[in-house]
């Protein structure tokens, strides 16, 4: 049965019995099979590396063990009547498509082992194999330190096959993307640049498909982005898939956007630009049509051991007392009855997504597979999708556990010995106490994410924009301890996600508020409910039990545009939106921009008439690229012209700004007027101080309050114009943004 993932009970774990022994017999296989061409059948094998493999394409050594005969369900549960009568099926083995390699490397015969069927090897010169060498000296630590505490002993008996997959892959990266990781190793503070601007889209609704995005290069190079996140663009189950949160082939591509080698050569073609492509690697779940999913179903024990399986309601309801739900709405609880599998399956998220089962270190080995399969593809950065989740403890809310911390170190490790190019992006949307952890704290400060999405500061701007109020901004960025300098945060004004009110009712205190009464406010301001609202979003998964309520809506929907009726109030609209933009792409981390905020698009209702969509209105933020609207961006008359030349002049005025290099703190100090914020930044070459007005109206500051950061004379980076502050008051314009730079005298 699959333990309670306790870490004690997972230390003392044996591996899993249904492990092969011995060394299997090996079918005879047509020698003159060439690596990529070959239907490999589920055979029994012994993995670690001194013993008998069976002969396997580079492509496709196995990692986890071999696959067992499916056992009776039995086996492998507790007695349950309906465990009991389990007659797994043993699947047909069945001819695996060739994958196709990025750049094949010569390859040698290992040494002959015990069955005399060598295991393929790459090549290395003896250059190459220096860089490796050097490389796993340099990781080691991280990478063995961290996989011990989470896995014990268990280190001993998978890191050879480890040791393999890293060389491998190692041997299997291209040229191109090897002359990456030497120009990355010399600049490891590229993702920290003040050029650096991401835009986040979906593939089809940007362009149709991969082919469709490569022409559309020169419209995210005209904005000045250095990094694509595509979002969920593998293979995920058919129907209902989450926004293809739902993977059933990680290493295939969704069919109607491409293949496999039009990503290779999209991602070239970005890369030729100097624009970072950015996937997501959904982590903590796999659709349960997956072949892992589909072989636990069958019975197959070590396949059950990559899942949460229970036999009956016993652990899942004492797991239940301390779980939040994250869709209470249409997926309510954490456990799901799988007939097939006669179990109570893990789900956190919807039913078809299986929770995996991170304290079975062969899944640690199937990710490191998959992420440096993806980054030969040329991918560089990895969106680690709902990480937070991927640990679970009884008794606890199951999130932000320290193993995550220790699995992404060993993840990070095992990147960067084959492709130091790459980067992690954590998707920890937890409260600000602990979202400095996917950073990095204590012994993992700096080892773990480069990036981590700024959730905490993307909620606050809602907040003051709704409230007029900055005191609990401030108070909430006083709270978070300082970042590692060389890590960054993702910033962003929205996402395709809803907007959950993550507001410490400690925080709310501080800054003499009611931590659930604002959190109500917000949610009844943001769906237009609240009287005087100029927002026209809508309420997310409201849980009763809680009072949580979410709200989904597009940017500028949200910030009146969809609700103004006059020019003056359309003018408010745009203001607020360039005002939420300047401070993310003015914070130091990387601005996120999502596809369509450019323009200002507003909410998408089409979605409740697609059936896969219409329960999860998170869909009328997730529009269709409006390619005619982009054609207005040139028209200032236009709301779209103006958003876009707005957002312009904010990411050239970052560019040409090394104040905004992310290795410095943006650090708030109190204002003396409770409706404007002020960001401080110490850089070497002068001062920084932005300054942002969340209302309306003029607002009115002591001129000596930014002289004593700025000099009398900064220079507003945005706007161009220098500031004269030897004036007592200063005046900002309604939503006003400003980013003041010491000169040079
Ligand atoms: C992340 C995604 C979200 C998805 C969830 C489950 O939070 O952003 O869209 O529903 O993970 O994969």
């Amino acid at each position: 049965m699959t333990k309670p993932p306790e870490r004690d009970a997972l230390l003392s774990a044996p591996t899993p019995a249904d492990q092969p022994a011995t060394t299997p017999t090996l079918e005879a296989q047509p020698s003159e099979v060439t690596p990529q061409a070959k239907p490999v059948k589920a055979k029994k094998v012994k993995a670690p590396a001194k013993a008998a493999k069976p002969r396997r394409t580079t492509a496709e050594l196995p990692l986890t063990e071999a696959l067992p005969e499916p056992e009776e369900a039995t086996g492998d549960l507790s007695p349950d009547p309906l465990t009991a009568e389990a007659q797994p099926q043993k699947p047909k083995a069945k001819p695996k498509k060739a994958k196709a390699k990025a750049a094949p490397q010569p390859t040698q015969e290992a040494e002959e082992t015990g069955s005399g069927r060598p295991t393929p090897q790459p090549v290395l010169s003896e250059a190459e194999q220096q860089t490796f060498d050097i490389r796993m000296e340099r990781y080691r630590s991280d990478l063995e330190g961290s996989l011990r505490r989470v896995y014990g002993d268990q280190v001993d008996a998978i890191w050879p096959r480890l040791e393999a997959l890293l060389k491998r892959s190692f041997g299997e990266r291209p040229t191109e993307l090897r002359r990456l990781d030497e120009a990355r190793l010399l600049r490891p503070d590229w993702l920290q640049a003040p050029e650096m601007i991401g835009y986040v889209a979906y593939t089809d609704r940007f362009a149709g498909t991969l082919k469709g995005v490569s022409e559309h290069l020169s419209y995210l190079e005209e904005l000045g982005i250095k990094y694509l996140h595509l979002m969920p663009l593998l293979k995920p189950r058919a129907g209902e898939n989450d926004g293809g949160y739902a993977v059933q082939d990680y290493k295939a591509v969704r069919e109607d956007l491409g293949s496999m080698a039009d990503l290779r050569s999209l991602a070239g073609e970005l890369r030729a630009r100097g624009i970072s492509l950015e996937l997501d690697l959904v982590i903590n779940h796999v659709a349960e049509e997956h072949d892992w999913a589909v072989k636990a179903k069958a019975g197959y024990g070590n396949y059950r051991d990559y899942f949460l399986m229970f036999p009956n309601r016993e652990q899942p309801d004492l797991y239940e007392r301390t779980l939040p739900e994250v869709f209470p709405d249409f997926a309510p609880g954490n456990f799901t009855w799988n007939a097939a599998a006669r179990s109570w399956v893990w789900t956190t998220f919807n039913s078809y997504q299986w929770d995996l089962n991170w304290a079975n270190p062969n899944i640690f080995l199937e990710f490191v597979d998959i992420i440096l399969h993806l980054a030969n593809q040329g991918v560089e950065i990895f969106r680690l999708d709902a990480i937070a989740f991927i640990w679970k403890r009884m008794w606890t809310d199951s999130q932000n556990q320290p193993e995550v911390h220790d699995l992404t170190r060993a993840l990070r490790a095992a990147a960067r010995i084959v492709a130091p190019a790459v980067a992690f992006k954590a998707e920890a949307i937890v409260a600000p106490g602990d979202l400095i952890a996917y950073l990095g704290q204590r012994d993992h400060h700096g080892k773990v994410s480069d990036m981590a999405y700024h959730n905490s500061l993307m909620v606050q701007l809602w907040s003051s924009l709704a409230s007029r109020s900055t005191r609990l901004f401030e108070q909430a960025l006083l709270a978070f301890p300082p970042k590692p300098t060389n890590t960054t945060w993702g910033m962003y004004v929205r996402c395709h996600d809803d907007i959950g009110w993550a507001i410490s009712d400690h925080d709310a205190g501080m800054a003499g508020t009611v931590g659930w009464g604002h959190r109500a406010f917000l949610s009844d301001f943001y769906s237009g409910a609240a009287p005087g609202s100029f927002a026209r979003g809508q309420v997310f998964q409201a849980n009763p039990r809680t009072g949580d309520r979410r709200i989904s809506g597009s940017a500028a929907s949200l910030a009146g545009l969809e609700a103004a009726e006059t020019g003056a109030e359309v003018e408010s609209a745009l203001r607020r939106l360039r005002l939420l933009h300047a401070v993310t792409i003015g914070y130091g981390g990387v601005p996120l921009l999502y596809m369509g905020d450019e323009l200002a698009l507003t909410n998408d209702y089409s979605y409740a008439s697609a059936p896969e969509h219409a329960l999860d209105n998170r869909w009328m933020h997730r529009p269709q690229m409006d390619w005619d609207k982009a054609e207005e961006r040139r028209d200032p008359q236009t709301s779209a012209g103006k958003m876009y030349a707005a957002l312009r002049s904010l990411i050239q005025a970052r560019q040409h700004l090394p104040h905004l290099h992310a290795s410095i703190e943006s650090r708030v100090m109190r204002s003396p007027n409770e409706h404007t914020l002020l960001l401080r930044r110490t850089h070497p070459q002068g001062n920084m101080l932005a300054v942002y007005n969340f209302t309306n109206e003029f607002q009115a500051l002591p001129a000596w309050v930014l002289r004593e950061v700025v000099g009398a004379y900064p220079r507003d980076a945005i706007s161009g114009h220098e500031w004269n502050l030897t004036n007592e008051e200063v005046a900002l314009e309604p939503y006003g943004a400003y980013w003041l730079i010491e000169q040079a005298h």
